[in-house]
Formats: C-alpha cells, structure tokens, sequence
C-alpha cells in the first residue's frame, strides 16, 4: 500500500486497498500525466495508456503539433491559455494582462501521514493511516509554483487531492481559476449521479448520461446550496448499487463551487472540482500562497453502496472531531415548531418538565430568545437576551433546565444582521454591500462581513458571552440566507474577488475558534434546514439540520440522498409535529420515529400539546434509540429498496461492523390492495452464520436471508413502517 515512485519510467502509483491511481512524468519538459485510477493493480508502469508514442506525439518529437499534445494528453492538473481546450484547473492574470499557463514537474516529496490545510477543513490521518505525495511544478515564465498534493487511505479507498499555488515572482498575480482535482479516463459509457434539491428538499439523487460537451454542477450562492451539493459520482452505465464501477468525488468546502464533467473530442472524460471561478480573482502577492480546498476521491468496484460506505468510514474516523465524535448524542427537544418565536422561561420550562419526564434529554431554545427578536424582522447582531421573554436571564433558565435533569443547547445565527438591529445602527458597513446599492433582503436580512477580522471578533464575543454566562451544552448554528450584492467596505478593488472565499475561510475561523474555546458543546451546523450540508461543516460540527422538512415520508428521500455521502451519525433528524409545518401531511407518530433513528433523533414538538397516545409512545422511542443508536452511528448502512426509485415502500439496513448484528427499516408509503407479501434482501451479512429475527425467533443462515430474502406482510394502511432485528446465533 502506500506510494511508490519509479525513477526508471518516471511514474508513481498510489495505492488503496483496492484501488490504484498512476501518474506520469511525459517528455523532456515534464509534463504531469494521468495514466490510470481504477481497481487495483500490480503493474508499475502503464504509462502506455496516456497514448504518448501515438500521432501527435510528444513536443520533442513533433513540435509542430504541440496543441494537438497539449489537447490529448490525460493531465493531472490543466492549465488555461497554451493549448489544452478543455476545462482548465488554474487561470491566472499577469500584470501585463496575460492568462496563459502551464506547469511541469520540478521534484516530488512522499511521505508518511498528511498535512493540515491552513485554515481549511480537510480530511486528517496520522502516520500510520496515510501517506502523502506532494508534486511540485512550475510554470518558468510566470515564476509560479503548484504543489499537488495526494494522499492515500491505508485501509479505505480514498484518496484525497488539494492544490497550493505559491508566487515566486516579483509582481503580483492574480489566480482567475483554481479547481483542486482534474480526472482525465477514456469514456467507459459513464453516468453521473449529482444531489439536487431545494429548501425543505434537499438532497434528490439524480441520475444522467454522460454525453458529449460539459455537465455541470455548481453553486455561487456563497454556501454549498440547498440546491446542488458539492458531490458528483461518474460511474459505469451498468453499475447500480452492489456491483460496477464507482468514482465519487466530493468537495470539503462549504462555499461556491463547481463540478463537471465533461466529454472531449476523442470521447476522454474530464471530471473537474474546486471552487467556482465564477466572480473569484485571488491577488497573489510576492511569496504568497493559495490553498485550494480538498477533494475526496473514492473508488468503488462493487457499486454504488459500497462507495457511500467509504465515505460514511472516512468521515466518521477521519474528519469528524471533537468530544462527540465517536459519542451516542443526547436526545434533544426544539422549541422551534413547538412555539416558534412565542415563548417565556415558563414555556420553555413546561416543555422540559414533561419531555424529561418521557426520557428526553436536552432543551434546545431556537430563534427569538435574543434582542427585539419576535418576528423575522429584526434583531439578528444582538446577541442578548430578552429578558421580557426569559424573565431571570439566561442563567436562571439553563440552571432550571439542568435543575429538571435536562442538558440545553441554544440556537445563533451568527453571520447575519438585520437591518433593523442595534448592530445595524451601529455599524452599517458590516453587511456585504456594493455602495450606492440598495442590498437585496432575505429572510428580511442581510449578510454580515465575516471576511472581516474585526466583525469576526465582535461577533465572536457577543457569541461567547452568552457560552459563558451559563452551562450551555449544545449550540445549533443557523446561516439562513445566501450571498448577494457582493462588496467588502475594507478590501481594496483589486481584492473584491476574494470576498466569497474570504467569507467561507471567516466562517472556518470562527467555528475553530468555537469547538476549541468550548470543546464540550456539542455544535449542530443549520442553514434553512440542509443548505450546507458539506464534509466542510462536519470538520467543525458532528452534525448538521439536514432538512426544515421533517416530514417522515419527504424524510425518505432526503435522507436517503444525504446518506449517498454523509454518515447516519451527521444527519439531523427529529420526530416533529402533525400535520408536518412543511406540506400539512400526517403521519403515524411510530413512522416518525422510525426515519428520526436513522439520523442523530431528537424532537420538535410541543410535548405538552401533542395527543396522548403519542406523548405516551415517547419513552419506547427513547428506549429504541439507546438500543439501536450505537449501530446505527458505527454500522455498514446498506440502501435496499428506494422508495425514491419505486414510489411506494423504502428500506435500509445498518449492519454492525462484526456482522453480528443488523438492523432493517422497512417503510410502507403506499397501501396497496389485493398484495401479497413483499420480498426484502438483505445485504451485508455472512453467508453461514445463523441469524435469529428478533421479533419472530426465526433462526435464518445469512445466507438464506440474503439470496431468498424475508418476506413482508402488506400493513393497513399508508405511511407505516416496521423494524426488524436480526442477531447472530
Ligand atoms: C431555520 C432553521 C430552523 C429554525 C429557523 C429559526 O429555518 O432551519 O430549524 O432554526 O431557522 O429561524
């Protein structure tokens, strides 16, 4: 495993457990090659496959067709201006005005572990779990250096891509463009699978053709958007989910980006992700360098389930920090859709009564609690309690809380201002503007300035204060509107192309500053619901809100589409009021909790209101999370009908690691007549092990449960769901 590098044929082969990336060093002037990533190898050399010794040929044999070269070789890293056509990975501008560029290999570093990404989240492993190849290359004519940087999974078939860009020259350059991988394949008949979505339905797996021209995916609302995730899989027309090819490639970045795919003239791919060059224009001053973020790559050669399950490993060991980490999280209860801005300390403390009561474990306050916060009009910048709502302040109310055995937690939305707030009086420059023009409002808001080191700390203060004044255990941080009007008051006109990025790196800064200041608080990232929803967040935060649609059946498709990616343990996922505030349907109170255990499972509801027979149904809820929470946050999860695909039923499993163990969710949406039972098969299991299906006693071999199946009664009724069981003999 590891890397290697052969002087002889100039070629390093990176290897994962079970897949293999080559890359080639080409002609005299060094140009960085790909030759080859896919199901693993031996060979050392397949240098063969960049088709270097057919017409054009290579520039020291025929520097009459140099372009034609430049435009077929599978490259590592494209550049834009000097005869590559397709989509380039870096652009810059000269001060004379010139965008041409193009890099060749100088030295190379491998070596154990992986560095840290100044500033950026990015995946972590120490010196045992990975190794790291750093190519560096240059461009003589701009004295402009990149370092692409690779490292590999020693057990996980992930590999990891970033980019630094280092000026070297006397003048300034301005980097246009920088995207942080480039995959050049020959076309093997691909598909491409992106997540798309909205609010309230995020998520939506779509899948496509590849064809001729450029498919692309982006965002540039200033987040990664609930509209497009930063996440793209190109995969074999055939493969589906358990067998067939698999290349996900998913952003670690929670801002503007873009992801293509794109066919060229002799049917090669080039699949492209970084940050959108849209409005990006990075000054580059003398001995300055720019990071780009990181790009996962997985690898899969047994479909599509087996690449969300490296992923899920990745994120779990490999990105997410922090004390809850590898930690069952504590029930919570929201007070959002139970009170939405009409509460008081005697409102809140009513709820907690009754939900610790029902084994619910923590109180989460939502919006309004702060400033003259009592509508979405005004407030967002005065991070101080309302003491006309929570009359004994913020101490009085958490130790209340605690007093009833209960954690709380406590919502912000810290990047954003109102115009009607006592920050906006007082500073008017801090949202993102362009002078002499009238902002557009949102949610009635606007956004605040976080490139801003002097707005970062203030609000970082105002935050901090109130972590301070009282036992505060969780913090949910909302962000609830996208980037426009773009315009910093303290960057110069040449720099106003940095604000976007500037922006996301202040948001960095601020939640590192955050989980490290109170490492014990548990930090739930929030935007409109999923409309951050990136491996960049969960750097930060465990967990994110993944949707304002709570509704358990819209439930199934959304979670279904973040899980593609994200593991359970990230996925915020509550049992919430009926008929559901989103799109006024009803669903059994057991369904509800059934999809809120495949996520972090909380409730948002008025547990003093709800109807008794579902108020009582909350402790076998309670006790049904402690059972299954530690398999469901640690286990294989293995997608076993779509009801997305099918219309009428949904079903997944969690398999424990040992394979001792599994845990099957079957939902019934659609109630049909005159049906027999519906045959399920489950995955993951080991063929000769006897498995006992807990509800009925049957006693199965693996086998038998995977290849035959179960079958599954047809259930009165729509929206019903069951749980099965199965543990080894
Ligand atoms: C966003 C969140 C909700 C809630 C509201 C409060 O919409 O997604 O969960 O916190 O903001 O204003």
């Amino acid at each position: 495993m590891g890397i290697q590098f052969s002087e002889e044929s100039r070629v390093f082969k990176l290897d994962t457990p079970k897949s293999t990336y080559m890359i080639g060093i080409v002609d005299e002037e060094n140009f960085v090659g790909h030759i080859y990533y896919g199901k693993k190898i031996v060979d050392t050399d397949m240098s063969y496959l960049m088709r270097i010794y057919e017409g054009p040929q290579v520039p020291s044999k025929n520097s009459r067709e140099r372009v034609a070269f430049l435009d077929t070789l599978p490259m590592e890293f494209s550049t834009h201006g000097v005869g590559d056509f397709r989509e380039s990975c870096i652009s810059v501008k000269t001060k004379a005005g010139h965008t041409a560029c193009s890099l060749s290999y100088v030295s190379h570093k491998i070596y154990k572990g992986k560095p840290v990404l100044e500033g950026l989240p990015a995946t972590f492993g120490n010196e045992g779990e990975c190794t790291t190849l750093e190519l560096e290359c240059e461009d003589k004519t701009l004295n402009l250096r990149t370092i692409l940087v690779y490292t590999v999974f020693e057990t996980l078939d992930a590999i990891t891509r970033s980019v630094r860009v280092i000026n070297d020259s006397k003048d300034t350059i301005h980097i246009t463009k920088v995207l942080s991988t480039c995959l050049d394949m020959d076309n093997k008949d691909f598909d491409m699978i992106t997540l798309h979505g909205l609010w309230a339905k995020e998520r939506m797996i779509s899948r496509r053709r590849i064809t001729a021209g450029k498919q692309l995916i982006s965002s540039s609302r200033g987040e990664s958007s609930h509209q497009e995730n930063p996440f793209m899989a190109i995969l074999e027309h055939n493969a589906n989910e358990d067998k067939g090819e698999v290349y996900g490639l998913n952003f670690v970045y929670s801002g503007n980006f873009m992801a293509q795919a794109e066919v060229s003239q002799f049917n090669m791919l080039r699949a492209t992700m970084g940050i959108n060059p849209t409005d990006f224009d990075w000054k580059l001053n003398e001995g300055e360098t720019f990071t780009a973020p990181e790009v996962v790559l997985v690898y899969s050669s047994e479909g599509i389930g087996q690449m969300t399950r490296t992923y899920h490993d990745l994120y779990r060991n490999h990105l997410i920090r922090g004390e809850y980490k590898d930690k069952k999280r504590p029930i919570l209860i929201n007070n959002w859709e139970a009170t939405y801005f009409d509460f008081t300390t005697e409102k809140l403390l009513d709820i907690a009564r009754e939900a610790s009561k029902l084994g619910i474990e923590m109180l989460v306050m939502d919006d309004g609690w702060f400033g003259a916060r009592n509508d979405d009009t005004s407030a967002l910048g005065d991070w101080v309690v309302n003491e006309s709502k929570l009359n004994g302040g913020i101490k009085n109310l958490v130790s209340e809380v605690n007093k009833i055995g209960m954690k709380f937690g406590i919502w912000f939305e810290p990047e954003m201002i109102s115009p009607n707030s006592d920050l906006y009086r007082a500073h008017p420059d801090w949202a993102i503007q362009v002078p002499g023009r009238v902002g557009a409002l949102s949610r009635n808001q606007y956004v605040l300035d976080i490139s801003r080191q002097d707005v970062r700390d203030s609000i970082y203060e105002s935050i901090s204060k109130i972590l301070k004044e009282a036992n505060i255990e969780y913090v949910k941080w909302d962000m609830n509107r996208t980037l426009t009007d773009l315009g910093s008051a303290c960057l110069e006109a040449d720099k106003q192309g940095e604000v976007y990025h500037r922006y996301v790196l202040g948001v960095y800064e601020l939640q590192d500053r955050l989980v490290n200041d109170f490492p014990h608080i548990l930090l739930e990232n929030c935007s409109g619901g999923g409309g951050r929803f990136d491996p960049g967040m969960l750097y930060y935060s465990p967990q994110i809100w993944c949707s304002d649609d709570s509704d358990a059946i819209e439930r199934l498709r959304i979670q279904e589409g973040t899980a593609l990616i994200y593991p359970l343990s990230t996925i915020g996922a509550h049992v919430s009021d009926c008929p559901c505030h989103t799109n006024g349907r009803s669903t059994p109170f057991e369904t509800r909790g059934y999809v809120a255990l495949a996520g972090t499972f909380g409730y948002e509801l008025d547990v003093t209101k709800i109807p008794v027979e579902d108020r009582n149904m909350i402790p076998e809820q309670v006790a049904m999370y402690h059972k299954y929470n530690d398999l469901v946050r640690t286990g294989d999860y293995y997608r076993i009908a779509s009801y997305q695909n099918n219309n009428e039923y949904d079903c997944y499993s969690v398999v424990s690691k040992d394979k001792k163990e599994a845990l099957i969710t079957y939902i019934q949406v659609m109630s049909r007549p005159n049906y027999r039972t519906r045959r399920i098969f489950i995955k993951g299991l080991l063929e000769d092990v006897i498995y006992r299906i807990e509800e009925t006693n049957e006693e199965l071999s693996g086998g038998a449960l995977m290849y035959a199946g179960i079958n599954i009664a047809n259930m009165w009724g729509d929206y019903l769901g069951k749980l099965i069981h199965i543990v080894a003999v």
